[in-house]
């Protein structure tokens, strides 16, 4: 039996709702198994930005998707580096993540071309790596269905509000924090089931778990899938 903690090619995908801990957990994940990080969501805020600064007008489909296939964007997969996001050039590792890109996100991830351009990158992003961790609300069914291993992280919507809450760094108001936190899943489930999960993908529920024992338990069933697939 081969463990996959140590095989060449290794392809973990983890989808989940907005503060079920994703991406940190996937990046720590993705740093033990010695493996590259892709974070999906951070491509779909790039975008975003780039409509804004174009001025594009986020009601309309086609132009939304004719910004985001001219889009250029680069989102560094070193988990041991602090991550960094350009848009054409520009370094925009702070501006993805500030509320105005939070609330306009949805626009573009329920435009279903713009959606399949970024399905197309970051399957090329994937396959450029031997070894992987990608997360997003997508990756196990459409993006990676193939992948070695592929998780749901979920957890209470007490506990996915109070950890956005945390990162945003108490900045928001509690309608702010459920509108960006609960408002936004519901409009982005609108085109991708990202609360249940699909045949083969195994449902991790984090709300009683701490990081480190959500990171444990995303190793062991990244374990436990490798040795399924090599019996
Ligand atoms: O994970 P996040 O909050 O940074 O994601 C930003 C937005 O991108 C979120 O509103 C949903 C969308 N998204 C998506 O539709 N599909 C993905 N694979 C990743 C993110």
């Amino acid at each position: 039996m081969t463990s996959s903690l140590s095989t060449d090619r290794l392809v973990v995908a983890v989808d989940g709702p907005s503060g079920s801990g994703k991406s940190s957990v996937s990046r720590e994940a993705a740093r033990r198994l010695g493996a590259a990080y892709l974070d999906t969501g951070a491509m779909y805020r790039a975008v975003t930005l780039s409509c804004l600064e174009e001025g594009v007008d986020l009601a309309s489909r086609q132009a939304v998707a004719e910004a985001v296939r001219r889009a250029e964007i680069e989102v560094s997969t070193d988990p041991e580096q602090e991550q960094t996001v350009l848009v054409n050039g520009r370094n925009v590792t702070q501006e993805i993540r500030e509320p105005r890109i939070s609330e306009r996100v949805s626009a573009v991830a329920t435009t279903p071309q713009a959606r399949e351009n970024l399905v197309a990158r970051q399957r090329e992003i994937i396959g450029a790596h031997p070894r992987i961790v990608a997360e997003g609300r997508d990756i196990t069914t459409v993006v990676a269905p193939d992948a070695d291993a592929r998780i749901l992280l979920t957890a209470s919507e007490e506990a996915r509000l109070r950890r956005r809450g945390l990162q945003l760094g108490g900045s928001q108001s509690a309608e702010q924090l459920a509108e960006q936190v609960t408002g936004r899943d519901r409009k982005d489930s609108a085109l991708v089931n990202f609360t249940s999960a699909a045949d083969g993908v195994v449902t991790l529920d984090s709300s009683d778990l701490d990081f480190e024992q959500t990171v444990q338990a995303v190793l062991e069933i990244v374990l436990r899938a490798g040795s399924e697939g090599t019996r």
